[in-house]
């Protein structure tokens, strides 16, 4: 089977490296790909131009299964396309993309399914707007409804900063048509955390937890990036209590989307805020997120390639990853009641700050949720690392030295994925904002960190940055919960091995 993965980053890698893995032994092309793609998979040139450029691409090389890591293809109705010249795609149809395409739709299908969310209003008249956000007197999330790269949320804690983004979305049209429609919701307050699930129709497969760090610094502070590391599993949601959140925040979304009648395919990813009122989404996206699908797949044990296709034909009830002896979550598996999962292992507790009391499902509803048994109970922790200047203008063309190294660091559990890289001539040089993801398993989180830390130790890169406190906000949300006062991993970098990375300008501060 020939499979095409469209993108260049992180998650491209890891899609390309797991897919690799698959029985199938699938030829794998990835476009434009990346310096890690080149190696373990094909890179193509990336036709300019539309869908329709991309159709006859696809065309040309014979492509069997088609697999969109960005959301921009599916948005823009690849699928669709792809359904007409009976090519399979991994997907959502350019409607159901909307979830992610268009922040306002997303809120209606939200308020239509029941699905707990910030409260919100959509405004396409500057005026109107601005007197909203001077009346509601709070900190409010000023959001572009398009797709803006992942730079339009602005989060204004008064009425100044929230005039102020307003004023470039809309009047300076600094997201172009993208920001012609915002959406301002209520800031929320908690821990986030991802929830994606590979769903067809009403089912859902459920992945693993995992947590991202948007911001660019330390200490969540800075700019909100595409994410600058991501852990799996997320110790804020114990594994028992995923059952309930697909329950009452996914599987509503599904049914909506049935009907409407645009049955939802793909893997949909929730953004989650757990606050001290519940659960509540913030985003739902319509693919992998970057980086957690690198921490996610790093666990992942079965075939991804099967689950995928099983996914686009229409199969996935009928699948083996997801019917007969598979767990089924619920939230009676939770032993002692809210507390934790064995099965997670290390640091899998509540968190004391927010309550998990989502809305419960109807009973019976359990079936259309199924979660795959092949995961590794291990953990695995990965953190970017990015050039001087990231999510602004940033430096390109530095020589990339040490992955090997790394990877030979603790064998079979340390994986680098590449993002913006290129391979030249024997050579892998840095190309775009996120460069690599060093990812990790250990036994816990803990070790996980300590393993991914140190591979990055072992890379060098010049004018470069990453985050030092990935995993860290994971630690104390167990250490807490345990009653245990570990501490804070300041330095991880230097944990193992006490060597410094030799990357320029890695004080964190990104630039
Ligand atoms: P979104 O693209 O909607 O997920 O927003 C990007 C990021 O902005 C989220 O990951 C949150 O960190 C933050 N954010 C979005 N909406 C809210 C909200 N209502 N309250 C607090 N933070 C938010
Ligand atoms: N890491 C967040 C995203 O992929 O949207």
């Amino acid at each position: 089977m020939r499979v095409l993965i469209i993108g260049s980053g992180g998650r491209e890698h890891a899609l390309a490296w797991k897919l690799g893995q698959s029985r199938e032994k699938p030829d794998i092309l990835v476009a434009p790909g990346n310096g890690g793609t080149a190696r373990d998979a094909r890179n193509a040139a990336m036709p300019p131009g539309g869908i329709d450029r991309l159709m006859e691409f696809i065309r040309a090389h014979k492509v069997d299964f088609v697999i969109p890591g960005t959301e921009l293809p599916l948005v823009n109705g690849i699928v669709d396309a792809c359904t007409c010249a009976g090519v399979l795609c991994f997907g959502p149809a350019a409607y159901a993309a909307r979830l992610e395409g268009s922040k306002s739709f997303a809120k209606e299908i939200m308020r239509e399914a029941g699905v707990p969310t910030a409260d919100f209003a959509v405004f396409n008249d500057y005026a109107t707007a601005e007197k909203y956000v001077r009346d509601r007197k709070r900190p409010l999330a000023v959001k572009a409804d398009g797709l803006a790269a992942g730079k339009g949320v602005i989060m204004a804690a008064g009425a100044e900063d929230a005039v102020a983004a307003l004023r470039g979305m809309m009047l300076e049209k600094q997201f172009g048509p993208a920001g012609e429609t915002v959406v301002i919701e209520d800031a929320l307050a908690g821990e986030e955390v991802s929830l994606l699930a590979v769903c067809r129709d009403e089912t859902l497969v459920l992945l693993p937890t995992a947590q991202d760090h948007k911001r660019a610094l330390d200490g969540d502070r800075g700019l909100n990036t595409g994410g600058m590391g991501a852990y799996s599993p997320a110790p804020v949601l114990p594994e028992c209590r995923m059952g309930e959140i697909a329950d009452s925040m996914m599987l509503p979304v599904l049914k909506t989307m049935k009907k409407r009648g645009v049955p939802y395919s793909g893997v949909l990813y929730a953004g989650l805020m757990l606050t001290a009122d519940g659960p509540k989404v913030l985003e739902f996206n319509v693919r992998f997120g970057d980086p957690e699908c690198q921490a996610l797949l790093m666990r992942f044990k079965g075939d991804l390639l099967e689950l995928m296709v099983d996914c686009a034909r229409g199969r996935l009830s009928g699948a083996s990853h997801a019917a007969g002896t598979k767990r089924i979550l619920q939230a009676d598996d939770c032993a002692g009641g809210r507390q934790g999962d064995a099965a997670l292992g290390s640091g899998s507790t509540t968190h004391p700050d927010f309550a998990l009391n989502a809305p419960q499902a109807s009973a019976g509803d359990t079936s259309s949720r199924l979660c795959s048994p092949d995961w590794t109970d291990e953990t695995a922790l990965c953190v970017v690392v990015a050039a001087e200047g990231y999510p602004g203008e940033y430096r390109k063309g530095m020589t990339v030295e040490g992955i090997e190294a790394a990877e030979a660091r603790v064998p079979g559990k340390i994986k680098v994925f590449h993002a913006g890289t290129v391979a030249e001539q024997g050579k892998v040089l840095a190309s775009g904002g996120r460069v690599l993801g060093v990812t990790a398993l250990g036994a816990s989180l803990r070790e996980a960190q300590e393993r991914a830390y140190a591979a990055v130790a072992d890379i060098r890169i010049e004018h470069t940055f990453f985050r030092r406190d990935i995993g860290g906000r994971g630690l104390k949300a167990a250490d807490s919960a345990s009653g245990a006062s570990g501490p804070y991993p300041e330095r991880p970098d230097t944990v193992r091995g006490g060597r410094r990375p030799s990357l320029a300008g890695s004080n964190g501060s990104g630039t």
